[in-house]
């Protein structure tokens, strides 16, 4: 099979809807694989995977190990890997180092930024140097330290006006797509029509070139669900069922049986 390519999925502007998900390990990469046309390697990992209280823990580290597994299980989709916070901002070339260790010891074929105010710069750098780059505008949540908490973007005016100006920012810089997170329909939809690139929505509404959701959440990992999630799956309540009767068999002694069970030699009956 042939991977997609970053100019592949940029040429995509307008057309089909671009399918994300996040993925962390090999087995459900390879699952996602023959459906999505990118997999992104979400820094979301940290509440998905490691239980972290928001992404801000995320070490390149966790980046590089979860991007190796799903680079192990998926063989066409894209896969995008996430800068984590600290990896990237302080300067151009520690992001660039930062970067090309993410692509070398991965194999994947892009990373993402969250896109704040000195970033595109960044990004242009990057892109000139071989490092294609997504960008995410929006809310931002590497920056719950400085928002305090997360709340929708865009209906305020100042605010419209900076989440459009980063798009341009951004877009214009190079990257080759554009996550919007969690922002208004009317703002998703103009920046959506401004720029040249593939806009990637979560919780940005139907005008985006393509969607994305954390896989946790469509799932049904979790026992809460933010509004702009559908839950296609509820692997909480599966996985808790299948728990259960696990344990009931086991204190029963009902598992296991004969049938899985070596070179049975039940001791005769009575
Ligand atoms: O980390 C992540 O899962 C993301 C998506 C929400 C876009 O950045
Ligand atoms: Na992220």
């Amino acid at each position: 099979v042939k991977r997609i390519t970053v100019p592949e999925i940029t040429a995509r502007k307008g057309g089909e809807p671009i399918v994300v998900l996040t993925a962390y390990d090999a087995p459900t990469a390879e699952i996602m694989d023959a459906h999505c046309d990118v997999l992104l390697v979400g820094d979301s990992l940290g509440m998905a995977v490691h239980g972290l209280p928001s992404t801000v823990g995320v070490t390149l580290e966790m980046m590089i190990l979860h991007g190796q597994a799903v680079m192990r299980g998926a063989k066409r989709a894209l896969v995008v890997i996430d800068m984590p916070f600290g990896s990237y901002e302080a300067g151009k070339e520690e992001a660039y180092a930062n970067a090309v260790r993410v692509l070398k010891e991965t194999g994947a074929q892009a990373v993402k930024v969250e896109s704040g105010p000195e970033v595109p710069a960044t990004i242009e750098y990057l892109v000139k140097r071989g490092v294609p780059v997504m960008g995410h505008v929006g809310l931002l949540p590497q920056s719950i330290n400085i928002d305090g908490s997360f709340k929708a973007k865009g209906r305020e005016a100042a605010e419209h006006a900076r989440i459009l100006q980063s798009a341009h920012d951004t877009a214009n810089a190079g990257a080759f797509a554009v996550v919007i997170e969690g922002t208004a329909e009317g703002l998703a939809r103009e920046i959506t029509q401004a720029i040249s690139k593939p806009t990637i929505g979560i919780g940005a509404s139907a005008a985006c070139d393509g969607q994305v959701l954390v896989s946790s959440d469509m799932f049904g990992v979790f026992d809460w669900t933010p509004k702009f999630v559908r839950k296609y799956a509820d692997l909480r309540g599966e996985m808790g069922r299948a728990v259960q009767a696990y344990a009931e068999d086991v204190k029963a002694r009902r598992f296991p049986a004969e049938v899985e069970t070596y070179f049975s030699k039940k001791p005769a009956t009575q």
